[in-house]
């Protein structure tokens, strides 16, 4: 006869680095799955209805139907910086903390935003396409002409850690630095990021390469839409490592395919896996999936940050009731 583990009990909901989250078996009884998988919210209501807590990814949407059931759960460790799959108002009024992870994927997002922007202003995967095909027959001057960065005005829409990761690495391009934030940075810091806040439409009508990095949220659904586009000069890129909901893709595709727009680059779609085909379809858009956290040191730091979060949250480890990365404090008032 088999004893039941009387330890609080943890559902992780993907396969994530098996020796990151063997962390966990020290405290919990951990039920893990074996492959990447498209939970269904029911799915999702189940897995949670007799756990304590979870680890969860941005494929797993958590609203107040998944934890109608949950009793017993009391925290939900999101492995990502964007929690926008989380109902983080539900969650708080349910008394279930959450958290993010933050910080040690800030550099790594950083670095992969940059290349997005150069691949798309000097048409890389355009180019490599092109010359894979086998056009490539004679060396011409003017073969797959793209636009400069290095002096050229950099937008950032979003100035968070991210953002500000972004905005140092544009002094060694020489480039001027504008961006626009819910709410204008200290002095200090645009100094130390040589940065000029400017309003919505300035920036877009000032930006060479404009870089998307804010949070998702209903309120900037498709925030770059085609009026907006039309604000952008025609030579400009736009790279999106945020979340695809901010850009209409219709109205992106449009100005991708009528010139409006020079290139975009794109990491985040709003339907992803699924892309809109007319994406697909367009030579000029560098698309790549949801990768601009992923070398594997920040990959696995961000599921150990997790590991943290969690464990700390269900009063273990040398964390035990302080989780580094809480995002909703308040969750412990409802709970009483
Ligand atoms: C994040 O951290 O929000 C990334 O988009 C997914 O890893």
């Amino acid at each position: 006869m088999s004893v039941a583990d009387p330890r609080p009990r943890v559902w992780v909901s993907q396969p994530l680095f098996g020796d990151v989250i063997a962390r966990l078996r020290e405290h919990f009884d951990v039920r893990t799955v074996d492959t990447i998988t498209q939970h269904s919210p029911q799915d999702i209501a189940q897995a949670l209805g007799d756990v304590d807590g979870a680890l969860v990814t941005l494929n797993d949407r958590i609203g107040a139907a998944e934890i109608a059931g949950a009793s017993r759960l009391r925290v939900i460790a999101n492995v990502g910086v964007g929690y926008n799959n989380l109902d983080l108002p539900a969650l708080t009024q349910a008394g279930i903390l959450a958290s993010n992870t933050p910080d040690v994927l800030t550099q790594t997002t950083a670095d992969f935003g940059w290349a997005l922007m150069m691949a798309a202003a000097r048409r890389i995967s355009e180019a490599e396409r092109w010359l894979r095909d086998g056009h490539w027959q004679q060396w011409n001057f003017e073969t797959l002409l793209g636009g400069d960065v290095h002096g050229s005005t950099l937008g950032i829409l979003g100035m968070g850690r991210i953002g500000q990761a972004i905005a140092r690495r544009a002094a060694g391009f020489d480039m001027r630095v504008r961006y626009h934030n819910r709410s204008r940075l200290p002095v200090e810091v645009e100094q130390a990021c040589a940065a000029h806040y400017v309003d919505f439409d300035t920036l877009l009508a000032q930006s060479d390469h404009l870089m998307l990095v804010l949070p998702y949220t209903p309120a900037n659904h498709h925030l770059i839409d085609a009026a907006a586009l039309a604000r952008m000069p025609a030579h400009a890129t736009l790279t999106n490592i945020a979340r695809g909901g901010v850009v209409d893709e219709d109205a992106l595709a449009d100005a991708l395919a009528n010139g409006r727009l020079a290139a975009a680059g794109l990491d985040v779609f709003e339907g992803e896996p699924a892309i809109n085909p007319r994406l697909l379809a367009l030579r000029n858009a560098v698309l790549t999936p949801h990768i601009a956290s992923g070398s594997l040191a920040t990959r696995r730091a961000m599921v150990a940050l997790a590991v943290d979060n969690l464990t700390a949250a269900l009063g273990f480890g040398p964390a035990a009731g302080k989780p580094p990365s809480l995002l909703n404090p308040g969750a412990r008032a409802a709970s009483g």
